[in-house]
């Protein structure tokens, strides 16, 4: 948050490239003249709008942050107050909506007085609750200078993998400026990442933590496997090479209806572990999919063992669904949407 006048103005442009067109704006227009409304500087990147109202109790304001505009408030006429303070000391109590750029709050914080001829600026990560009462209610214009930010990336996470269906998959859950997605490839990472262990939460963690611990970066696996009530639960973690090293899916699917026939019990499940490491500690997240086996393949779309996978309340399998319907309730889906439940709700709401 930056409070002075708009004389020392000068002093603050270096710290957006807009800036110094925004506040030429505010000092070469005279707003005695212009009417309540929005007005464009510089389209959706820099505008204006102005407003004449009478300042407010506390009790009737709320607190807001934005994400994609900077706000520079500035008093034409009148004085007010306005409350601040830091986004990771405030509880969210509206989550943000992108429609309307901004999030609401409750918390403690300061209130600073900004008199005729000052401006404020509210950064993204400024709570603010302008509008207020100074000593008693007044009328007041000031003019709020959008100023558009990009969305600052928060938190930087590599997933362990270079298949891009699941990577589309997780890109369409993860869906968040704040959270920067990267492959291994996009991260140079070259090497066979290691996967030997007995259980999916094992394999999930050893990719994760090597390219944690070998490369210094956050990041997340997932092991996923098929399990067959009537199997025992096979294939499980071993769902990849069923049908031995170098097996293909299709191979693993002949292997596996196989192995099903005559069987009546053809339930099912696919589970997914992922393991997330950040900071030294990991968190794990899991998702299941109940179902059941096919009699035979059927459909085109997917990969590995969709063609034969029905999942609970369907008729069809994973395979004659499109991408979108399957991530409605897919084993990867629901761990995915865990992980970003927590990354959102509980690490970047602290960040
Ligand atoms: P991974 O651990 O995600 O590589 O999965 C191991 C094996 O499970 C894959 O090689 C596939 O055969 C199978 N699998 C994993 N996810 C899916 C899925 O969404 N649909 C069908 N098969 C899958």
């Amino acid at each position: 948050m930056i409070l002075d006048h708009l004389h020392n103005a000068h002093l603050y442009e270096a710290l957006h490239p807009l800036f110094a067109k925004g506040f030429e704006y505010l000092k070469n227009t005279d707003f005695s003249k212009v009417e309540n409304g929005k007005y464009e500087v510089q389209g959706e990147d820099l505008f204006a709008i102005v407003n004449s109202y009478e300042t407010e109790p506390r009790e009737v304001r709320k607190w807001e942050a934005h994400r994609k505009y900077i706000d520079v408030q500035y008093m034409v006429s009148g004085t007010e107050e306005m409350a601040v303070a830091p986004l990771h000391s405030m509880k969210t109590i509206q989550p943000y909506q992108a429609e309307n750029d901004y999030a609401l709050f409750e918390g403690p914080g300061e209130t600073i007085t900004v008199p005729t001829g000052f401006f404020a600026i509210f950064f993204p990560t400024d709570v603010h609750m302008p509008n207020l009462i100074h000593r008693e209610a007044c009328q007041v214009k000031k003019v709020v200078l959008k100023v558009r930010v990009e969305e600052a990336v928060l938190l930087k996470l590599c997933f362990a993998s270079n298949n891009k269906y699941k990577l589309e998959e997780i890109r369409r859950v993860l869906n968040d400026p704040r959270i920067a997605l990267y492959t291994l490839e996009e991260m140079g990472i070259r090497e066979d990442l290691p996967e030997n262990g007995n259980t999916l939460e094992y394999n999930a963690w050893q990719k994760a933590n090597h390219v944690y611990s070998m490369h210094g970066l956050a990041c997340f696996a997932d092991d996923t496997g098929l399990e067959v009530e009537a199997l025992d639960g096979a294939p499980g973690v071993y769902s990849a090479r069923y049908a031995g090293e170098q097996a293909t899916s299709s191979m693993n699917v002949e292997k596996l209806l196989k192995a099903m026939q005559g069987k009546t019990n053809r339930n099912a499940r696919f589970r997914t572990v992922i393991s997330l490491i950040m900071n030294a500690t990991e968190y794990r997240f899991e998702g299941i999919v109940n179902g059941t086996i096919a009699e035979k393949p059927k459909g085109e779309g997917g990969f590995g063992y969709d063609p034969i996978f029905i999942p609970e309340g369907e008729t069809r399998t994973f395979a004659e669904m499109s991408l979108d319907e399957k991530n409605k309730m897919s084993h990867r889906a629901k761990a995915i949407e865990k992980m970003v439940r927590f990354l959102k709700e509980d690490y970047l709401q602290n960040a």
